[in-house]
């Protein structure tokens, strides 16, 4: 479902499920998002339960991922993959061409379903992260998107 301002608070239930305490985000911190432009979420259901979240943000013909995340109870059950394809076919209809996200070297799960739904590496940000890891960065071609 799509989530707006009033879901801050469970965004950031969400987000505290899916991340270390040194990356999680606060209701504040997605309060302070939706008051910005062009950001757009989507919290994924399992049954009845708040199970991920996807936030991404888009300027013009580009578009980057600021958070996506999956609780642990749920995940490998494709949420998501399903949460990824919502987010990029909504861009698409709104004309951005590129998605570009960046997630650290040493995050195998996330590069690994990246990279199997075809986004590709563009670059390397060098100690990216607190803890001292490079980030890579990623895009994807939403042209390539079929409706
Ligand atoms: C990364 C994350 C979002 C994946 O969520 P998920 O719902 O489990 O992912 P999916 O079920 O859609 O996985 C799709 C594919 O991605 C790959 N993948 C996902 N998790 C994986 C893992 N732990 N190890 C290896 N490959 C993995 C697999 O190819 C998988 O397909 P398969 O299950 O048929 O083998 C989840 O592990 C998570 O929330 N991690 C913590 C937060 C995080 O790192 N977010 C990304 C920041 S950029």
């Amino acid at each position: 479902m799509l989530a707006g301002p009033s879901h801050a608070s469970l965004l950031a239930a969400l987000h505290a499920d899916c991340f270390d305490e040194s990356e999680r985000w606060g209701e504040a911190a997605f309060s302070g998002l939706f008051a910005t432009p062009g950001i757009v979420a989507w919290i994924v259901l399992e049954g009845e339960s708040p199970a991920g979240l996807l936030m991404l943000r888009q300027g013009a013909d580009e578009a980057e991922i600021l958070t996506l995340g999956v609780r642990p109870q749920y995940r490998r059950k494709n949420l998501a993959s399903r949460l990824l394809e919502t987010g990029c076919a909504t861009l698409e209809t709104h004309g951005a061409t590129t998605l570009f996200l960046e997630v650290s070297v040493r995050n195998d799960a996330a590069v690994a379903l990246y990279l199997k739904l075809g986004f590709a590496l563009c670059g390397r940000r060098k100690a990216y992260y607190p803890d001292g890891s490079d980030a890579s960065v990623l895009s994807y071609d939403l042209t390539s998107v079929t409706r």
